[in-house]
């Protein structure tokens, strides 16, 4: 059996007459579904990254609700500035152009360098020292070309006490002076708190937000998109009214939430042989609101 699936991408089309097993493989299967949103922050990073060495770099703060796309973005971003092995280069140094860290929870300047390090892939005890971690770091990040810093779950910062936080975000403002690159904070609104409480800091991070999702020509793009990229036989027409409407309020507009709601469904449309999404399997999947799974949770 083999149809010519208008309503999907090619490379949904040319899946399409696989048998349920391997189709309910591929839609569970993580891909990067482009939004105008998440292009304008690739650009923006983009941007940053061609930025000549000067004395004040400029910083970008990428804020937005938690599960709303922001680590994607930036390991979108990182994947297409990959480093280069050891065993590759000229001179034999490993090249990495973007490091990506995560803000440890409880962070101390320790903890701090650790995370670089582990980022970098280069090995310490725990037993090491402060300066010795710190100064790895720098040496490393440099020898290694590093040209762009991003801290994810900056937003951990405020775990620590007032007085960590104000050491660290110090941190933050004499390595992007000591490297003289630019600095990527990713976190929820907290972390934009965190930043403001610094007078200097405050002016060196521009902030970039990822905005829950409304009901607007952007967010019908983003299900015409689902739903072209997942090999459902029969069209599910996920950006008429009914279904935008349930889909957003499931959702409550988060983009995590909306694409894991498309993805289930369309594993029960397979699953059940109905080959679409019905605005019934959206509802009738038995999903918990993200608001009342917190409360669940509390
Ligand atoms: N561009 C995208 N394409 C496809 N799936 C995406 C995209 N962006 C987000 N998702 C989905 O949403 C989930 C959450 O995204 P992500 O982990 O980037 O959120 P986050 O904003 O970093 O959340 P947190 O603040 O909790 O770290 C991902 O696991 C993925 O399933
Ligand atoms: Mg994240």
């Amino acid at each position: 059996m083999s149809g010519d699936y208008p309503h999907l991408h090619p490379s949904a089309r040319r899946v399409a007459d696989e048998d349920a097993q391997s189709r309910i493989r591929r839609i569970r299967t993580d891909r990067w579904i482009a939004y105008a949103r998440a292009e304008a922050v690739l650009a923006a990073l983009e941007d940053l990254l061609s930025f000549p060495k000067r004395m004040r770099m400029p910083n970008l703060l990428l804020v937005g609700s938690t599960n709303n796309g922001k680590t994607m973005i930036v390991e979108k971003f990182r994947r297409a500035h990959p480093g280069i092995a050891a065993a590759e280069t000229d001179d034999g140094v490993a090249l990495l152009p973007v490091v990506r860290m995560q803000m440890p929870p409880g962070p101390d300047e320790g903890r701090f360098f650790g995370a670089i390090l582990d980022a970098l892939g280069m090995p310490f005890s725990p037993r090491d020292r402060i300066a010795t971690k710190q100064d790895t770091a720098v040496r490393v990040m440099r020898a290694m070309g590093a040209r762009l810093l991003v801290i994810d779950e900056l937003h951990n910062l405020l775990s620590g006490t007032s007085m960590q936080q104000r050491r660290l975000l110090n941190l933050l403002r004499w390595l992007g002076n000591e490297l003289q690159i630019p600095l990527v904070g990713v976190g929820t609104a907290e972390a934009l708190r965190a930043i403001r409480s610094d007078d200097q800091l405050v002016n060196r991070f521009e902030p970039l937000a990822l905005p829950l999702w409304t009901d607007d020509d952007e967010y019908l793009r983003l299900l015409s998109t689902l739903e072209a990229v997942l090999p459902l036989r029969k069209p599910s027409h996920l950006a008429d009214s009914a279904m935008v409407a349930r889909i957003l309020s499931a959702s409550e507009g988060v983009l995590g939430e909306i694409i894991a709601i498309v993805i289930r469904a369309a594993v029960r449309a397979v699953d059940t042989g109905a080959e679409m999404i019905s605005p019934r399997m959206i509802e009738g999947a038995g999903f918990i609101r993200p608001s009342e799974r917190r409360r669940v949770a509390v």
